[in-house]
């Protein structure tokens, strides 16, 4: 299956997936589960939640992949914590390039950051790292915004 198309009949899935009932907690890592697994090159896939009582600080939420010690990143801090800053996508072709970055496995070589907001409000991120270099393009961005979009009311 060509990505675009598959990345279509994804979206078709998470949709089906959020209308389930169910907790949030699972259907947010059976959407882990469900990139991670048709997606060639996303390693590791999980979510991050703005931490309401701290504010400025991001919390790990449902993922799938090698656990990591970054349970908690402070706004600014490494790319998620430069993408909660910005507010936006930040794609990563080469880890090994960044100085201001937090290494969850030394296995991984990009990464992409995608913001999740709800009523215009930051609540949290998408966060794929990949074994492989340069594996996102626009593509993954548009897509993965998208993904944010459907899973927003259960951050
Ligand atoms: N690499 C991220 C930290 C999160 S782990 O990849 C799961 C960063 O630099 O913010």
């Amino acid at each position: 299956m060509e990505r675009q198309e598959l990345f279509d009949t994804l979206l078709e899935r998470i949709k089906a997936i959020t209308a389930i009932a169910s907790n949030k907690e699972f259907k947010l890592e059976v959407v882990c589960n469900l990139l991670s697994k048709n997606i060639a090159g996303y390693d590791w896939v999980g979510f991050y939640r703005v931490d309401k009582s701290r504010k400025r600080e991001l919390v790990l939420g449902p993922f799938v992949g090698e656990p990591t010690e970054h349970v908690r990143i402070p706004f600014g801090k490494g790319i998620c914590g430069r993408a909660a800053d910005s507010e936006e996508t930040f794609l990563v072709q080469d880890v090994t390039k960044e100085d201001n970055y937090l290494a969850c496995s030394p296995k991984v070589r990009s990464e992409i950051v995608v913001p999740i907001f709800r009523n215009g409000e930051l609540v949290g991120e998408l966060d794929i790292d990949s074994h492989t270099p340069s594996a996102f393009s626009k593509k993954d961005s548009e897509f993965l915004s998208k993904v944010g979009e459907l899973v927003s009311h259960l951050i």
